[in-house]
């Protein structure tokens, strides 16, 4: 039987206003669904940080506070690549391996305040471990599983880790990604920068894992070892939990740090709020844990509930198309919370294979990370949800630690393709290029005003590039990065970045990360990464790059092969561009500056309506990028 929401329209608003007439004294109320050490006396951010006073730990709330109650209950599904090997663990269990994992990483030398770096596929280690870091006081890292070896090494040396968890390797389909070796690759590029001790590493399969004497170690034994048993670190509400790296409009990936009370708060709310969490539901978020949505939801937020979730270790078409649906089919999944790319890409395989499971104990679908397109979102709701679904489009950012704008099953009256409204003491605001808020039915530079609960805390080492990126650009605002347009009712529409950031299939990427690769090649003066639409992955990356004077015809055509071999070794294959094309020039200001939008229109084929040129540097130029599109 299906369960009706919690909320009504009426309850909801109750709600919005409470959060909006007197915050301090609702997001006090609602930091006491958590269990803390020191409950804290303020809420609201006065400088100090959210919830200042209170001291907790984010696993006890995880886990501890359940066992009493829902011990025995299904914490974590843990379904492999073959369907025949399912893990389940109850509250219980999943409390005990990450005690025991706890006190591998202390008996490993890690301290409170240490990094601990996790990459690891789609096993059960890769949440225990980030709640083992939680419950020592440590921070985890986690590095999604398709960096390269060089984007690993970046993220290792600015983030200081001590201590690394890997796995020998990943299983995808019949092939296997070598996690080990990658990790092997990236400690030796440049060890002086590193200060990794020890390396952690999960045996997924039997395949032969190469250890380094005195620095790895097998994970199994150690927890077979290990006590079930781990004393919780009292953290401060403003100590951190975690750093994530994201990609920005310049220079390298940032290290977005999250803190314990405020983030931990946002998670459990926001994901009792958009999900409409329910006792018995099984929650599946088809997030790697390497993005922030891995880590609210597919970890925190569900788990500080005390609800199931699941993990998925496969893909969504493999060994057959249909492979997602058998999955919440087999295990009853009420909620899936997947990204745009991927519902278009089940799109594509038609109707007729989602026809063929019984999809009846879905009640919650949620789409994230991208704008998702009418289609899409018409496909989605109608198709895998039977009509009878809520279908949640949050639209969030590694740097706001949970949903910002978001449906609320029961509460909010949906729109196809529209993120809704903002959630309880979420306000956005539009800008326009000067930065003055604009009323009404407009489009504008989406800022939020105010903090929340879930905001990042900064940016680990470079407080003053957090103030640059998101307190400065608009003063009195917190800058998204994103555009988006309102309707007359408040509703919103996110129409995409507004900054240098290209968001392929959900994966943020900078233009100046793929520039900065590509300047390292010999050949090439100069260079220009934008992002045009695309049909599947929302958007597309191409790449403009402007070769030396006097190459020859093969080192010219060595060139392209150069350009992708790059991007790959050092951002990783997911950030390969669609297309290189080798041109002359870049337009650029007077100023010096590559104007992007003209590289954008030309992308697509645009062959006029450019406006006026006559501020370009050099603006024979377009004709020349014209040309060498067509033949192209
Ligand atoms: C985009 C992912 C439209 C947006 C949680 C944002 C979205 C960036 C949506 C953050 C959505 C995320 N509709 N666009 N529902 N959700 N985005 O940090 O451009 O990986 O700024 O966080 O993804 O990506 P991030």
């Amino acid at each position: 039987m299906l369960l009706s929401p919690r909320l009504t329209p009426e309850t909801y608003k109750c709600l919005i206003d409470a959060a909006r007439q007197d915050p301090e004294a609702f997001w006090l109320r609602e930091s006491r669904r958590l269990q803390w050490m020191n409950a804290p006396t303020s809420a609201m951010d006065t400088g100090s940080g959210w919830f200042a006073d209170g001291t907790l730990n984010v696993s006890v709330n995880c886990l501890d506070r359940h066992l009493e109650t829902r011990g025995d209950h299904t914490a974590l599904i843990w379904q492999g690549e073959d369907t025949g090997s399912v893990l389940r663990l109850t509250y219980r269990e999943l409390h005990a391996r990450v005690c025991a994992m706890g006190n591998v990483l202390r008996d490993s030398g890690v301290k409170r305040g240490d990094r601990v770096a996790i990459h690891l596929p789609g096993v059960v280690e890769g949440v225990i471990a980030m709640l083992a870091c939680a419950r020592i006081g440590a921070m985890h890292v986690v590095l999604f599983g398709g960096f390269s070896a060089e984007a690993i090494a970046d993220r290792l040396a600015d983030s200081g880790a001590v201590l690394v968890i890997t796995a020998n390797v990943g299983r995808r389909g019949a092939k296997r990604i070598p996690f080990k070796t990658t990790m092997d690759t990236a400690l030796g590029l440049r060890p002086e920068a590193l200060a990794v001790r020890r390396v952690l590493v999960v045996e997924v399969t039997w395949d032969e894992v190469p250890l380094q004497e005195g620095r790895d170690a097998l994970l199994t034994p150690l927890l077979a070892a290990a006590s079930t048993e781990c004393e919780p670190e009292v953290m401060k509400a403003t100590d951190p939990l975690f750093l994530l790296y994201t990609s920005g409009s310049t220079g390298k990936p940032k290290g977005i740090v999250h803190g314990t009370g405020g983030y931990l708060t946002w998670a459990s709310f926001t994901h009792e709020l958009i999900f409409d969490h329910q006792q018995g539901d099984v929650f599946w978020c088809t997030a790697d844990i390497g993005w922030i949505t891995g880590h609210t939801y597919v970890a925190y937020g569900p788990l500080a509930n005390g609800g199931t979730l699941l993990l998925f270790e496969g893909m969504p078409s493999h060994p057959a198309p249909g492979r997602w649906w058998d999955v919440i089919q087999s295990h009853k999944v009420t909620t899936f919370y997947t990204s745009p790319t991927a519902v278009r890409a089940l799109m594509s395989e038609g109707d007729e294979i989602p026809g063929r499971y019984n999809l009846s104990s879905l009640r919650v679908l949620g789409s994230v990370g991208e704008p998702i397109n009418h289609e899409a979102w018409t496909w989605f709701h109608d198709v895998i949800g039977g009509g009878r679904c809520a279908l949640v489009d949050t639209w969030w950012q590694t740097e706001t630690g949970g949903a910002m704008i978001s449906l609320v099953p029961g509460a909010v009256a949906p729109r196809p393709a529209s993120a809704t409204l903002p959630l309880p003491g979420v306000n956005p605001v539009l800008l326009d290029e000067k930065g003055q808020p604009l009323d009404g039915a407009v489009e504008g530079i989406l800022c939020i005003d105010g903090s929340w609960p879930g905001r990042a805390l900064s940016i680990w080492k470079d407080d003053a590039l957090f103030q640059t990126t998101y307190l400065k650009p608009y003063p009195g605002h917190y800058f998204t990065g994103d555009g988006a347009r309102r309707d007359a009712d408040g509703y919103y529409w996110i129409t995409g970045r507004v900054d240098d950031v290209i968001n392929v299939s959900g994966h943020r990427i900078g233009s100046a990360e793929i520039e900065d690769a590509l300047s390292e090649i010999h050949d090439i003066s100069e260079s220009a990464a934008i992002g045009i639409p695309h049909d599947l992955k929302g958007q597309g990356l191409i790449v403009y790059v402007v070769p030396h004077h006097g190459l020859s015809d093969t080192q010219l055509a060595a060139l392209k092969d150069a350009v992708i071999k790059t991007i790959a070794a050092k951002v990783g294959r997911y950030a390969v561009p669609e297309r290189v094309y080798l041109v002359p020039d870049i337009p650029k200001t007077r100023s010096g500056k590559s104007v992007r939008r003209l590289l954008r229109k030309i992308a697509c084929g645009e062959t006029e309506g450019f406006g006026d040129l006559s501020t370009l540097a050099n603006p024979a130029i377009v004709a020349d990028l014209i040309a060498v599109i067509g033949r192209n």
